[in-house]
Protein backbone atom coordinates (compact mmCIF):
# COMPACT_ATOMS: atom_id res chain seq x y z
CA UNK A 1 0.00 0.00 0.00
CA UNK A 2 2.24 2.54 -1.27
CA UNK A 3 0.03 5.24 -3.41
CA UNK A 4 -3.84 6.34 -3.01
CA UNK A 5 -5.58 8.99 -4.25
CA UNK A 6 -7.08 10.34 -1.00
CA UNK A 7 -5.54 9.40 2.70
CA UNK A 8 -8.07 10.18 5.18
CA UNK A 9 -6.84 10.33 8.90
CA UNK A 10 -9.23 9.38 11.01
CA UNK A 11 -12.46 6.58 10.77
CA UNK A 12 -14.99 8.56 12.85
CA UNK A 13 -17.94 9.47 11.20
CA UNK A 14 -16.46 11.99 8.47
CA UNK A 15 -13.65 9.85 7.65
CA UNK A 16 -15.68 6.44 7.14
CA UNK A 17 -18.25 8.47 5.50
CA UNK A 18 -15.74 10.35 3.05
CA UNK A 19 -14.25 6.95 2.13
CA UNK A 20 -17.40 5.71 1.50
CA UNK A 21 -18.70 8.35 -0.70
CA UNK A 22 -15.59 8.18 -2.28
CA UNK A 23 -15.59 4.64 -3.14
CA UNK A 24 -19.19 5.35 -4.51
CA UNK A 25 -17.68 8.00 -7.00
CA UNK A 26 -14.57 4.79 -7.54
CA UNK A 27 -12.01 7.35 -5.87
CA UNK A 28 -9.62 4.96 -4.02
CA UNK A 29 -8.63 6.06 -0.31
CA UNK A 30 -7.38 4.30 2.75
CA UNK A 31 -7.83 5.66 6.57
CA UNK A 32 -5.40 5.44 8.74
CA UNK A 33 -6.91 5.57 12.40
CA UNK A 34 -5.49 5.66 15.24
CA UNK A 35 -7.49 3.28 17.52
CA UNK A 36 -9.00 0.19 17.08
CA UNK A 37 -12.70 -0.13 15.78
CA UNK A 38 -13.72 -1.56 18.78
CA UNK A 39 -12.43 1.12 20.78
CA UNK A 40 -14.07 3.81 18.13
CA UNK A 41 -17.38 1.92 18.24
CA UNK A 42 -17.55 2.34 21.92
CA UNK A 43 -17.66 5.90 21.84
CA UNK A 44 -21.24 7.69 23.22
CA UNK A 45 -21.79 10.46 20.74
CA UNK A 46 -24.46 12.80 19.43
CA UNK A 47 -28.01 11.25 18.78
CA UNK A 48 -29.68 13.83 16.33
CA UNK A 49 -29.53 13.99 12.65
CA UNK A 50 -31.03 16.88 10.56
CA UNK A 51 -33.34 16.35 8.25
CA UNK A 52 -30.70 16.58 5.23
CA UNK A 53 -28.44 14.74 6.80
CA UNK A 54 -31.37 11.76 6.94
CA UNK A 55 -31.72 12.49 3.33
CA UNK A 56 -28.06 12.40 2.22
CA UNK A 57 -27.52 8.92 4.45
CA UNK A 58 -30.38 7.47 2.67
CA UNK A 59 -29.06 8.47 -1.02
CA UNK A 60 -25.24 6.85 -0.17
CA UNK A 61 -27.32 3.61 0.83
CA UNK A 62 -27.36 4.21 4.37
CA UNK A 63 -30.93 4.40 5.25
CA UNK A 64 -31.88 0.96 6.13
CA UNK A 65 -30.79 0.70 9.80
CA UNK A 66 -31.52 4.42 10.07
CA UNK A 67 -35.35 3.62 9.10
CA UNK A 68 -35.52 0.66 11.03
CA UNK A 69 -34.13 2.24 14.28
CA UNK A 70 -34.29 5.66 14.27
CA UNK A 71 -37.47 7.66 15.60
CA UNK A 72 -39.01 10.46 14.15
CA UNK A 73 -39.95 13.15 15.81
CA UNK A 74 -41.23 16.67 15.03
CA UNK A 75 -39.31 18.84 16.97
CA UNK A 76 -37.93 19.51 20.37
CA UNK A 77 -39.32 20.84 23.55
CA UNK A 78 -37.94 23.64 25.70
CA UNK A 79 -38.69 23.57 29.40
CA UNK A 80 -38.16 26.19 31.97
CA UNK A 81 -38.73 26.32 35.58
CA UNK A 82 -41.63 26.56 37.22
CA UNK A 83 -43.42 27.04 33.54
CA UNK A 84 -44.88 25.13 30.53
CA UNK A 85 -42.84 23.77 28.32
CA UNK A 86 -43.71 24.24 24.68
CA UNK A 87 -42.66 22.68 21.23
CA UNK A 88 -40.32 24.14 18.61
CA UNK A 89 -42.12 22.29 15.87
CA UNK A 90 -39.46 21.45 13.33
CA UNK A 91 -41.49 19.19 11.32
CA UNK A 92 -44.08 22.14 10.95
CA UNK A 93 -41.89 24.75 10.33
CA UNK A 94 -39.59 23.40 7.89
CA UNK A 95 -41.69 20.52 6.47
CA UNK A 96 -39.48 17.66 7.70
CA UNK A 97 -38.95 16.20 11.19
CA UNK A 98 -35.63 15.93 13.19
CA UNK A 99 -34.48 12.04 13.35
CA UNK A 100 -32.82 10.70 16.61
CA UNK A 101 -30.41 7.90 15.67
CA UNK A 102 -27.22 7.07 17.73
CA UNK A 103 -23.65 8.07 16.15
CA UNK A 104 -22.92 4.38 17.34
CA UNK A 105 -25.23 3.13 14.74
CA UNK A 106 -23.89 5.14 12.22
CA UNK A 107 -20.29 4.42 12.75
CA UNK A 108 -21.11 0.50 12.86
CA UNK A 109 -22.50 1.34 9.80
CA UNK A 110 -19.94 2.63 8.20
CA UNK A 111 -17.44 0.23 9.28
CA UNK A 112 -20.09 -2.68 7.61
CA UNK A 113 -20.40 -0.94 4.12
CA UNK A 114 -16.51 0.07 3.92
CA UNK A 115 -15.62 -3.80 4.88
CA UNK A 116 -17.82 -5.35 2.20
CA UNK A 117 -16.14 -2.85 -0.30
CA UNK A 118 -12.97 -3.86 0.56
CA UNK A 119 -12.32 -0.50 2.10
CA UNK A 120 -8.74 -0.01 3.65
CA UNK A 121 -8.88 1.05 6.97
CA UNK A 122 -5.28 0.80 8.73
CA UNK A 123 -6.32 0.28 12.95
CA UNK A 124 -3.83 1.05 15.29
CA UNK A 125 -1.71 4.07 12.63
CA UNK A 126 0.35 5.31 15.16
CA UNK A 127 2.20 8.79 15.31
CA UNK A 128 0.63 9.64 11.27
CA UNK A 129 2.28 12.52 10.21
CA UNK A 130 1.40 14.86 7.19
CA UNK A 131 4.29 16.18 4.62
CA UNK A 132 4.18 18.08 1.95
CA UNK A 133 1.20 19.25 2.06
CA UNK A 134 1.89 22.56 0.31
CA UNK A 135 2.93 20.75 -3.02
CA UNK A 136 1.36 18.05 -5.52
CA UNK A 137 2.42 15.37 -4.04
CA UNK A 138 1.64 15.00 -0.35
CA UNK A 139 2.65 12.06 1.85
CA UNK A 140 1.18 10.64 4.82
CA UNK A 141 3.59 8.16 7.31
CA UNK A 142 2.38 6.38 10.24
CA UNK A 143 3.72 3.53 12.39
CA UNK A 144 1.97 -0.02 12.90
CA UNK A 145 3.48 -3.38 14.21
CA UNK A 146 6.49 -1.39 14.86
CA UNK A 147 7.03 -0.54 11.15
CA UNK A 148 7.25 2.98 9.80
CA UNK A 149 5.09 3.11 6.39
CA UNK A 150 4.78 5.83 3.62
CA UNK A 151 1.40 6.44 1.72
CA UNK A 152 2.12 8.87 -1.68
CA UNK A 153 -1.60 10.21 -2.38
CA UNK A 154 -3.52 13.44 -4.30
CA UNK A 155 -5.20 14.96 -1.38
CA UNK A 156 -5.18 14.70 2.33
CA UNK A 157 -8.63 14.55 4.09
CA UNK A 158 -8.04 15.91 7.65
CA UNK A 159 -10.72 14.07 9.76
CA UNK A 160 -8.97 13.44 12.82
CA UNK A 161 -11.22 15.39 15.20
CA UNK A 162 -10.13 17.72 17.28
CA UNK A 163 -7.52 16.12 19.25
CA UNK A 164 -5.57 15.05 15.85
CA UNK A 165 -2.37 15.70 14.08
CA UNK A 166 -4.40 17.26 10.74
CA UNK A 167 -4.70 21.06 12.26
CA UNK A 168 -1.59 20.73 14.07
CA UNK A 169 0.24 19.80 10.89
CA UNK A 170 -0.55 23.26 9.11
CA UNK A 171 1.66 26.55 9.45
CA UNK A 172 0.24 28.58 12.01
CA UNK A 173 0.63 31.60 10.08
CA UNK A 174 -2.07 29.72 7.63
CA UNK A 175 -4.69 29.55 9.74
CA UNK A 176 -6.72 31.31 12.30
CA UNK A 177 -9.18 29.69 14.99
CA UNK A 178 -11.52 31.36 16.97
CA UNK A 179 -12.72 30.03 20.60
CA UNK A 180 -15.25 29.81 23.62
CA UNK A 181 -14.52 27.72 25.97
CA UNK A 182 -17.59 27.02 28.90
CA UNK A 183 -17.48 27.42 32.82
CA UNK A 184 -19.61 24.00 32.81
CA UNK A 185 -20.04 20.48 31.06
CA UNK A 186 -22.68 17.76 30.31
CA UNK A 187 -22.85 15.36 32.84
CA UNK A 188 -24.42 12.21 30.68
CA UNK A 189 -25.79 8.95 31.14
CA UNK A 190 -27.42 5.73 28.57
CA UNK A 191 -30.08 3.80 30.57
CA UNK A 192 -31.86 0.49 29.18
CA UNK A 193 -35.60 2.49 30.33
CA UNK A 194 -38.30 3.58 27.67
CA UNK A 195 -37.24 7.36 27.74
CA UNK A 196 -39.85 10.33 28.06
CA UNK A 197 -40.13 9.91 24.28
CA UNK A 198 -39.28 13.32 23.24
CA UNK A 199 -36.16 15.70 22.95
CA UNK A 200 -36.68 18.25 25.75
CA UNK A 201 -34.07 21.16 26.77
CA UNK A 202 -34.89 22.14 29.75
CA UNK A 203 -33.47 25.00 32.10
CA UNK A 204 -33.68 25.28 36.04
CA UNK A 205 -32.08 27.59 38.03
CA UNK A 206 -29.70 24.31 39.43
CA UNK A 207 -28.64 24.10 35.49
CA UNK A 208 -29.53 22.92 32.33
CA UNK A 209 -31.16 19.01 31.81
CA UNK A 210 -31.63 17.43 28.45
CA UNK A 211 -34.02 14.36 28.37
CA UNK A 212 -33.64 12.22 24.69
CA UNK A 213 -33.63 9.00 23.35
CA UNK A 214 -31.61 6.17 21.13
CA UNK A 215 -35.17 3.97 20.13
CA UNK A 216 -38.31 2.42 22.51
CA UNK A 217 -35.87 0.83 25.29
CA UNK A 218 -32.69 3.37 25.26
CA UNK A 219 -32.84 6.48 26.90
CA UNK A 220 -29.92 9.18 26.76
CA UNK A 221 -30.30 12.06 29.95
CA UNK A 222 -27.78 14.77 30.20
CA UNK A 223 -27.36 17.54 33.35
CA UNK A 224 -24.82 20.46 33.27
CA UNK A 225 -22.56 20.05 35.61
CA UNK A 226 -19.10 22.20 36.50
CA UNK A 227 -15.69 21.17 35.34
CA UNK A 228 -14.51 19.88 38.10
CA UNK A 229 -17.02 17.44 38.77
CA UNK A 230 -16.11 14.12 39.47
CA UNK A 231 -18.41 10.92 38.11
CA UNK A 232 -17.28 9.09 41.37
CA UNK A 233 -19.46 11.63 42.88
CA UNK A 234 -22.67 10.96 40.69
CA UNK A 235 -24.13 6.99 41.67
CA UNK A 236 -26.94 6.59 39.46
CA UNK A 237 -29.26 7.86 42.39
CA UNK A 238 -28.22 10.82 42.44
CA UNK A 239 -28.01 11.22 38.78
CA UNK A 240 -31.77 10.42 38.68
CA UNK A 241 -32.58 12.76 41.72
CA UNK A 242 -31.34 15.86 40.61
CA UNK A 243 -32.47 15.28 36.66
CA UNK A 244 -35.96 15.02 37.82
CA UNK A 245 -35.57 17.88 40.31
CA UNK A 246 -34.49 20.58 36.76
CA UNK A 247 -37.81 19.38 35.03
CA UNK A 248 -40.79 20.42 35.12
CA UNK A 249 -43.22 18.00 37.84
CA UNK A 250 -45.72 16.53 34.85
CA UNK A 251 -42.08 15.92 32.46
CA UNK A 252 -40.04 14.93 36.05
CA UNK A 253 -42.21 12.43 36.23
CA UNK A 254 -42.85 10.58 33.22
CA UNK A 255 -38.63 10.22 33.65
CA UNK A 256 -38.51 6.17 34.08
CA UNK A 257 -35.59 5.53 35.85
CA UNK A 258 -33.09 2.41 36.11
CA UNK A 259 -29.43 1.50 36.03
CA UNK A 260 -26.86 3.55 33.76
CA UNK A 261 -25.19 1.33 31.20
CA UNK A 262 -22.81 4.43 30.37
CA UNK A 263 -21.57 7.61 32.16
CA UNK A 264 -19.47 10.67 31.31
CA UNK A 265 -18.86 13.86 31.30
CA UNK A 266 -17.64 16.11 28.38
CA UNK A 267 -16.73 19.62 28.57
CA UNK A 268 -18.48 22.21 26.09
CA UNK A 269 -16.67 24.44 23.64
CA UNK A 270 -17.17 26.58 20.54
CA UNK A 271 -14.17 26.20 18.20
CA UNK A 272 -13.15 27.12 14.51
CA UNK A 273 -10.43 27.02 12.29
CA UNK A 274 -10.41 29.10 9.54
CA UNK A 275 -9.63 27.99 6.62
CA UNK A 276 -10.11 24.35 6.49
CA UNK A 277 -7.98 23.67 3.65
CA UNK A 278 -3.47 23.93 3.56
CA UNK A 279 -2.54 23.42 -0.23
CA UNK A 280 -3.72 19.28 -0.83
CA UNK A 281 -4.77 18.91 3.10
CA UNK A 282 -8.73 19.75 3.61
CA UNK A 283 -9.95 19.52 7.08
CA UNK A 284 -13.20 17.73 7.81
CA UNK A 285 -15.70 17.26 10.68
CA UNK A 286 -14.34 18.14 14.03
CA UNK A 287 -10.88 18.34 12.91
CA UNK A 288 -11.88 22.14 11.76
CA UNK A 289 -15.04 22.58 14.14
CA UNK A 290 -16.47 22.00 17.24
CA UNK A 291 -19.81 22.98 19.04
CA UNK A 292 -21.93 22.72 21.98
CA UNK A 293 -23.92 19.81 21.95
CA UNK A 294 -27.16 22.18 22.92
CA UNK A 295 -28.00 22.62 19.52
CA UNK A 296 -27.26 18.69 18.19
CA UNK A 297 -25.27 20.05 15.57
CA UNK A 298 -21.73 17.98 15.69
CA UNK A 299 -22.58 15.04 13.54
CA UNK A 300 -24.38 17.06 11.28
CA UNK A 301 -21.97 19.72 10.60
CA UNK A 302 -19.75 16.71 9.94
CA UNK A 303 -21.80 15.40 7.41
CA UNK A 304 -22.32 18.35 5.26
CA UNK A 305 -18.64 19.17 5.42
CA UNK A 306 -17.98 15.12 3.93
CA UNK A 307 -20.85 16.38 1.28
CA UNK A 308 -18.74 19.22 0.19
CA UNK A 309 -15.66 17.81 0.37
CA UNK A 310 -16.25 14.65 -1.63
CA UNK A 311 -18.51 15.99 -4.45
CA UNK A 312 -15.12 18.44 -4.61
CA UNK A 313 -13.23 15.80 -4.96
CA UNK A 314 -15.00 13.89 -7.35
CA UNK A 315 -15.38 16.79 -10.04
CA UNK A 316 -11.09 17.10 -9.76
CA UNK A 317 -11.02 13.36 -10.46
CA UNK A 318 -13.89 13.24 -12.84
CA UNK A 319 -13.49 16.65 -14.52
CA UNK A 320 -9.73 17.70 -13.73
CA UNK A 321 -12.51 20.70 -12.50
CA UNK A 322 -10.79 22.01 -9.09
CA UNK A 323 -13.59 25.06 -8.67
CA UNK A 324 -15.42 22.98 -5.50
CA UNK A 325 -12.14 22.20 -4.13
CA UNK A 326 -11.32 26.35 -4.15
CA UNK A 327 -15.06 26.84 -2.73
CA UNK A 328 -14.69 23.99 -0.23
CA UNK A 329 -13.32 26.35 2.51
CA UNK A 330 -15.72 28.99 2.26
CA UNK A 331 -19.39 26.66 1.66
CA UNK A 332 -18.29 24.54 4.53
CA UNK A 333 -17.70 27.54 6.79
CA UNK A 334 -21.10 29.45 5.88
CA UNK A 335 -22.94 26.43 7.22
CA UNK A 336 -20.14 25.84 10.06
CA UNK A 337 -20.91 29.57 11.61
CA UNK A 338 -24.64 29.61 11.42
CA UNK A 339 -24.72 26.55 13.52
CA UNK A 340 -22.19 28.04 15.73
CA UNK A 341 -23.98 30.74 16.44
CA UNK A 342 -26.97 28.66 16.82
CA UNK A 343 -25.58 26.50 19.43
CA UNK A 344 -23.53 29.50 20.75
CA UNK A 345 -27.24 31.12 21.17
CA UNK A 346 -29.35 27.91 22.55
CA UNK A 347 -26.28 26.94 25.55
CA UNK A 348 -26.73 30.64 26.57
CA UNK A 349 -30.20 30.74 26.93
CA UNK A 350 -30.56 27.17 28.78
CA UNK A 351 -27.41 27.12 30.84
CA UNK A 352 -26.94 28.75 34.07
CA UNK A 353 -23.57 31.07 33.83
CA UNK A 354 -21.29 31.81 36.56
CA UNK A 355 -22.07 35.41 35.74
CA UNK A 356 -25.68 35.47 35.14
CA UNK A 357 -26.86 37.94 37.99
CA UNK A 358 -30.67 38.89 38.52
CA UNK A 359 -30.61 41.01 35.43
CA UNK A 360 -29.22 38.60 33.11
CA UNK A 361 -32.19 35.67 34.48
CA UNK A 362 -34.74 38.20 33.79
CA UNK A 363 -33.46 38.72 30.27
CA UNK A 364 -32.82 34.98 29.63
CA UNK A 365 -36.76 34.23 31.22
CA UNK A 366 -37.93 36.99 28.76
CA UNK A 367 -36.32 35.34 25.98
CA UNK A 368 -37.77 31.90 26.79
CA UNK A 369 -41.41 34.11 26.98
CA UNK A 370 -41.13 35.55 23.55
CA UNK A 371 -39.88 31.98 21.86
CA UNK A 372 -42.77 30.41 23.91
CA UNK A 373 -45.42 33.39 22.37
CA UNK A 374 -44.32 34.44 18.85
CA UNK A 375 -44.82 31.50 16.24
CA UNK A 376 -42.19 33.17 13.93
CA UNK A 377 -39.61 33.31 16.65
CA UNK A 378 -40.18 29.34 16.65
CA UNK A 379 -39.91 29.18 13.35
CA UNK A 380 -36.67 30.46 13.00
CA UNK A 381 -35.31 28.19 15.98
CA UNK A 382 -36.71 25.43 13.90
CA UNK A 383 -35.23 26.62 10.56
CA UNK A 384 -31.46 26.43 12.06
CA UNK A 385 -32.54 23.25 14.31
CA UNK A 386 -33.30 21.55 10.97
CA UNK A 387 -30.16 23.30 9.23
CA UNK A 388 -29.27 25.01 6.78
CA UNK A 389 -29.65 23.10 2.93
CA UNK A 390 -26.53 22.13 1.73
CA UNK A 391 -25.38 24.72 -0.92
CA UNK A 392 -25.49 23.96 -4.79
N1 LIG B 1 -4.04 9.69 13.80
C1 LIG B 1 -5.06 8.87 13.39
N2 LIG B 1 -6.34 8.95 13.83
C2 LIG B 1 -6.60 9.91 14.75
C3 LIG B 1 -5.61 10.81 15.22
C4 LIG B 1 -4.29 10.67 14.70
N3 LIG B 1 -3.31 11.49 15.09
N4 LIG B 1 -6.19 11.65 16.13
C5 LIG B 1 -7.50 11.29 16.22
N5 LIG B 1 -7.74 10.25 15.40
C6 LIG B 1 -9.02 9.55 15.19
C7 LIG B 1 -9.82 9.35 16.47
O1 LIG B 1 -9.42 8.15 17.13
C8 LIG B 1 -11.25 9.29 15.95
O2 LIG B 1 -11.65 7.97 15.69
O3 LIG B 1 -9.83 10.39 14.39
C9 LIG B 1 -11.21 10.08 14.65
C10 LIG B 1 -11.99 11.40 14.74
O4 LIG B 1 -13.37 11.07 14.92
P1 LIG B 1 -14.34 12.07 15.71
O5 LIG B 1 -13.61 12.67 16.85
O6 LIG B 1 -15.61 11.30 16.00
O7 LIG B 1 -14.65 13.26 14.71
P2 LIG B 1 -15.53 13.27 13.37
O8 LIG B 1 -15.31 12.03 12.57
O9 LIG B 1 -15.29 14.59 12.78
O10 LIG B 1 -17.05 13.19 13.90
C11 LIG B 1 -17.67 14.29 14.46
O11 LIG B 1 -18.02 13.14 16.48
O12 LIG B 1 -17.14 14.12 18.39
C12 LIG B 1 -18.29 13.88 17.69
O13 LIG B 1 -19.73 15.69 18.20
C13 LIG B 1 -18.89 15.17 17.23
O14 LIG B 1 -20.78 14.06 16.46
C14 LIG B 1 -19.61 14.73 16.03
C15 LIG B 1 -18.70 13.73 15.40
C1 LIG C 1 -28.53 13.11 22.28
O1 LIG C 1 -29.55 12.43 22.03
O2 LIG C 1 -27.43 12.63 22.65
C2 LIG C 1 -28.62 14.63 22.11
C3 LIG C 1 -29.83 15.20 21.72
C4 LIG C 1 -29.90 16.59 21.56
C5 LIG C 1 -28.77 17.35 21.79
C6 LIG C 1 -27.55 16.75 22.19
C7 LIG C 1 -27.48 15.38 22.35
O3 LIG C 1 -28.82 18.71 21.64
Amino acid sequence: MRRTQVAIIGGGPAGLLLSHLLHLDKIDSVILERQTKAYVLQRIRAGVLEPGSVKFLRDAGLGERMDREGHAHDGSWIAWQDREAFLINTKAHCGKPMTSFGQTAITEELYRVRERDGGRIVEEAENVRLFDLAGSAPKVAYEKDGETATIECDFVAGCDGFHGVSRRSIPGAAIKTFERAYPFGWLGIMSETPPVGEVIYARHERGFALASLRGPALSRYYIQCGLDTDIADWPDDRFWEELKRRFPTDIAQRIVTGPSIEKSIAPLRSFVAEPMRYGRLFLAGDAAHIVPPTGAKGLNLAISDVFYLERALAQHFRERDDRYLESYSDMALRRVWAAERFSWQLTKLLHVFPEDDDFETRIKLSEFDHLKASRSAQASVAEQYAGLPFED
